[in-house]
């Protein structure tokens, strides 16, 4: 069922759409919901049994723990140990798109599948009115893994939701897309120094501008994940392999078509000439909007007939404050092309 809502939901109906929603997560039912970032899959992350559900409906390996999300700062920070660097953090990035992982307390009722087993538990409060007034009415913390299939591209917006999930979802609460467009920055404060583990709109400059360039981890040092043995504990399970993959495959920095092969191109500001098709992240190579675009056109591109798709070269420009939000796009675009199993 899709309910629709306003991003900023003030209207009666929007307040009926979010009180359904709200019902079906309290019966321990799946309920797909707009954030900033993408689309997310809700349940009631204190039920063991709603947490079940979600991993069965994305096809989601037991072993890979959720983002447990918060309808304010106060919910989010109580489930874990928080220490001061992520209060400071809570202050100045929350609503918004980071997660943080930390320390999970052990008198926390989150469901010990959401952070599947594991020490520690993710969490983030997103920006949108309408994910917030949901998580609320509910009157529980919501786990929000992307509204996608597992290892597919994720959602940013309810027609991508359901067509990778009608059938196994109640519904879809529809606030049209995604205004960021790739997922949250997830950082690791379980240790001394912070780590990123998933680079997103919230970038490393605004994390060292924040915190002081002691409190992050040089990427440089440790910043490579263990080989996926699927023994280990993995710092981030979510984050190896290929992930948020189209149907054909992808060729990153591509500036000229390949003799002989067909393909939809992803253009990055103006196009190279001999593609059989283009569609187009950002005419003016504005990060934000190829943020924004980037799963819409993975989508898109699987719809044409060709060999692949190809992707230009993300360039920054140096004088773009945005610039680091392409660190997300190329994350994602580097899974998207790697190797699939
Ligand atoms: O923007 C987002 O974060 C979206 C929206 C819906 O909120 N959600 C999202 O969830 O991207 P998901 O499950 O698709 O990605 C969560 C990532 C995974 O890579 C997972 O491995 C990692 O966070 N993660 C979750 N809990 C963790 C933990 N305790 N330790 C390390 N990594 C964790
Ligand atoms: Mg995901």
């Amino acid at each position: 069922r899709r309910l629709k809502v306003a991003v900023d939901p003030v209207s009666a109906e929007d307040r009926r759409a979010i009180d359904d929603a709200a019902a079906l997560v309290v019966a321990g039912r799946l309920v797909a919901f707009p954030t900033e970032t993408v689309y997310g899959l809700g349940a009631d992350a204190t039920s063991d049994a709603a947490v079940a559900r979600v991993y069965a409906a994305k096809g989601r390996p037991a072993r890979n723990p959720l983002i447990v999300h918060a309808s304010d700062p106060e919910q989010g920070l109580i489930v874990a140990r928080a220490d001061d660097r992520a209060r400071v953090l809570a202050g100045l990035f929350w609503p918004g798109p980071l997660t943080m992982v930390m320390k999970r307390r052990a008198d926390c009722r989150i469901a010990d599948a959401a952070t599947a087993g594991g020490p520690t538990v993710a969490v983030r409060v997103p920006a949108l009115s309408a994910a917030r007034a949901l998580i609320r009415a509910a009157g529980v913390p919501m786990v929000g893994p992307s509204a996608n299939r597992s290892g597919h591209v994720s959602p940013t917006t309810a027609d991508h939701v359901l067509a990778d999930l009608d059938g196994r979802i109640a519904a879809v609460l529809d606030a049209g897309p995604c205004p960021v467009g790739v997922e949250s920055t997830v950082i690791d404060l379980s240790g001394p120094r912070i780590r990123v583990l998933r680079p997103g709109a919230i970038t490393t400059s605004m994390l060292r501008a924040a915190l002081g360039a002691d409190d992050l981890a040089d990427p440089a040092d440790g910043g490579d994940l263990p080989a996926d043995d699927g023994l280990s504990a993995l710092p981030s399970p979510g984050m190896l392999g290929s992930h948020y993959a189209p149907g054909h495959a992808v060729r990153l920095d591509a500036t000229a078509p390949l003799p002989g092969r067909r393909e939809v191109l992803l253009a990055y500001g103006p196009p190279p000439p001999g593609f059989a098709h283009v569609l187009q992240l950002s005419a003016d190579a504005r990060p934000r909007e190829a943020a924004r675009r980037l799963y819409a056109l993975l989508r898109a591109a699987d719809g044409f007939d060709v060999d692949g798709i190809a992707v230009a070269p993300l360039q920054v420009s140096p004088a773009d404050p945005d610039g680091e939000i392409l660190a997300a796009l190329a994350d994602r675009l580097g899974r998207a092309a790697a190797p699939r199993d």
